[in-house]
């Protein structure tokens, strides 16, 4: 669910610490003169980090004065990204998704199970202000779904039980490395391997220039051979 609203009671003036101006100087300085514009998501980005993961509007207008555009236009580009916020979110965001691969695959049971781990709906944050808990559409890593990303990690190949012992564990703190929960590597088969596995060595050259293969004596293929 996107969040589209600005809260009351959000921070007061909005400026880049010592260390995001000059990131934010570096990343502007990648675009040709006059289309600094190009930098507004990566700047976005840097205000929201700095931000504790939302934008409050005083962190849109400051972007939009640091590369000289009209606030409306970066406020437009806040609310179309699904990775912008514009309310507070807790200290995890979790970012289930929902697309086809991860629904056919569980994804409706992962939201029902954090909703009651949680006692949150969709969009909402839990009491604790641990976890905000929202629906996305396809993150890209269909090939193990059902995934959710939480913070900047994606967590696949899930089941409600991994998913909550996850939860337990980013609220006690501990470093909990993302990735597929069954030891997939990368988007391989669930089953391991089936590609580039257990091929025949190729068949070494005839220098008759017949096609590899073929009964002895056969004719050299058009153009070899000769
Ligand atoms: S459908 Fe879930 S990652 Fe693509």
């Amino acid at each position: 669910m996107k969040m589209t609203r600005y809260r009351e009671g959000e921070p007061g003036d909005f400026v880049f610490t010592a260390a995001d101006q000059a990131r934010a100087r570096v990343l502007v300085a990648r675009y040709p003169e006059g289309r600094q514009a190009s930098a507004v998501l990566a700047l976005l980005d840097l205000a929201q980090r700095q931000s504790g993961g939302w934008l409050p509007r005083e962190a849109i207008e400051y972007v939009a004065n640091f590369l000289e555009m009209a606030p409306i236009r970066v406020h437009e580009v806040a609310s179309f990204y699904s990775m912008f916020n514009l309310k507070p979110v807790g200290r995890h965001l979790i970012q289930v998704c929902r697309t086809t691969p991860c629904w056919l695959r569980g994804a409706a049971e992962l939201t029902d199970s954090c909703c009651e781990k949680l006692g949150v709906g969709l969009g909402e944050t839990s009491e604790d202000g641990e976890f905000t808990l929202i629906e996305v559409e396809c993150l890209g890593a269909c090939a193990n779904a059902p995934m959710v990303q939480i913070g900047d990690d994606y967590y696949e190949d899930l089941t409600p039980e991994r998913l909550r012992q996850i939860l337990d564990d980013l609220k006690a703190g501990k470093e909990v490395p993302g990735g597929s929960r069954i030891g997939r590597q990368s988007s391989m088969a669930e089953g391991g391997m089936t590609t580039l596995k257990d091929l025949p060595a190729p068949a070494p050259a005839d220098p008759s220039g017949a096609p590899a293969g073929a009964p002895a004596g056969a004719p050299a293929a058009p153009g070899e051979g000769a």
